[in-house]
């Protein structure tokens, strides 16, 4: 494979997750970062072109002339979720978010509040009495998921079942079929709500967006299918990995438990700081244009080049971040993190994510003060793409 020209090339492949484990990733991202701010690696064994600088990663995100968001998402992952405002550009998805976008605006967050309260202590019930747990499979992995079917009112109740759908439908790259499966399991569970919800809206999510209109325009049925498969990557996955991470930080660093504990007020900072010391959407993929080469910041693009935005190393770029190893509980943020992107894609659930995880973390400091990591486990961040804990064992 012939090499990208103008740039370093690094024999590392952000497909292969065991890398995020075995080598500390921020560490690697920081030395490259500090020798150039792109790099050629990587990924599915084809070459993508890194950026780790906070500049490089916001100046990617902003150029969506050059670099749309949804090519990467065609003939991959969309075959199974379908479109949604991921997968358009201009006037279709400034029409599709700006209908979307009313239910997770950051005045509308507080009517969910309740419902967030009430999720966590269900599951914190039903381990509180123990003594100890293991808060990635007894609550982190299934907090953000039972928020999000409950917000759209979806009858299925199993939440263990909707999961292993979920985490089918976005594995289309590697099991086409699954994927596909996972795909009809969920139409044939939307369809009649659709209908109903028309005729008769609710407060749920589905009717929310069913009855939205911009500029005169409306979701069809497809659309409207579309958001709900989409709403599971985008609102369970992530969110889940961002409440593990924020645990992660306080239960390896036991003077932030402690700040976490003694002071509600600087909660709220602690949770975008916890998003901004590790992204839970570390090394986004994105792929250039499909139709055509481009020239982007001295490189040649030959068409559909792999790009991977480095989140996770902007995130602790020194040049925008002040001593970026170190969390601050009450960061005073100079520039926005770029967690949850920047400009056209920018994540429309940011605010719900946040609330979900401040909610999340009231729940386990009230109920289990005294919360620590279990002596001789690991609660550490892993994964190259998507970062999270692959456990938390807990006693209380
Ligand atoms: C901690 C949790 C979350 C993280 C880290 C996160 C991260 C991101 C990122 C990085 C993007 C930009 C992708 C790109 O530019 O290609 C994005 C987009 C998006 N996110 Fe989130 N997200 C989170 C939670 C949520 C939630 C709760 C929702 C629920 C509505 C949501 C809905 C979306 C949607 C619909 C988009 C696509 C927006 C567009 O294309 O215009 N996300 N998210």
């Amino acid at each position: 494979v012939a090499r990208i020209e103008a740039i370093p090339f690094a024999e590392f492949d952000f497909a292969h997750e065991h890398l995020g484990e075995t080598i500390d990733l921020h560490e690697q991202l920081a030395q490259w970062r500090e020798q150039s701010p792109m790099w050629e690696v990587q990924l599915f064994g084809q070459p993508a072109v890194l950026l780790l600088s906070y500049e490089v990663v916001s100046a990617a995100f902003k150029d969506e002339q050059n670099l749309p968001g949804r090519t990467i998402h065609l003939g991959g992952s969309a075959m199974a979720l379908g479109n949604f405002v991921s997968t358009y550009e201009g006037s279709e998805h400034r029409i599709r978010r700006a209908i979307l976008s009313p239910p997770f605006r950051r005045s509308v967050i507080p009517t969910y509040l309740e419902l967030m309260r009430q999720v966590a202590h269900e599951l914190i019930d039903e381990f509180a009495a123990d003594g100890h747990a293991e808060l990635v499979s007894q609550f982190t992995h299934r907090y953000p998921l039972r928020i999000i079917t409950r917000l759209l009112e979806l009858p299925s109740t199993d939440d263990a079942r909707t999961a292993k759908l979920a985490g089918d439908l976005i594995r289309y790259d590697f099991d086409p079929e699954g994927a596909l499966e996972a795909k009809a399991w969920f139409v044939e569970m939307v369809t009649p709500l659709i209908e109903a919800r028309r005729a008769k809206p609710g407060n749920d999510l589905i009717s929310v967006v069913i009855h939205s209109e911009f500029e005169g325009e409306r979701l069809d049925d497809e659309d409207c299918q579309s958001f709900v498969r989409h709403l599971f990557p985008a609102a369970a996955d992530t969110t889940l990995l961002g409440m593990g991470n924020l645990l992660s930080a306080l239960l390896t660093q036991p003077e932030l438990m402690a700040a976490a504990r003694e002071r509600p007020d600087v909660r709220t900072t602690m949770v975008e700081e916890a998003m901004r010391f590790d992204a839970p959407v570390a090394n986004l993929p994105r792929k250039s244009p499909e139709d055509r080469a481009v020239d982007w910041r001295g490189v040649h693009l030959d068409p559909g080049t792999f790009m991977i935005h480095s989140i996770q190393s902007a995130n602790r770029d020194p040049a925008v971040f002040g001593e970026p190893d170190r969390f601050i509980p009450d960061r005073k943020f100079a520039a926005a993190p770029l967690t949850f992107g920047f400009g056209t894609h920018l994540c429309v659930g940011n605010h719900l994510a946040l609330a979900e995880i401040r909610t999340g973390l009231d729940a386990l400091l009230e109920r289990l003060p005294d919360i620590a990591l279990a002596e001789g486990t690991s609660a550490k961040v892993g994964g190259t793409i998507l970062r999270g804990p692959a456990q938390l064992e807990v006693t209380f």
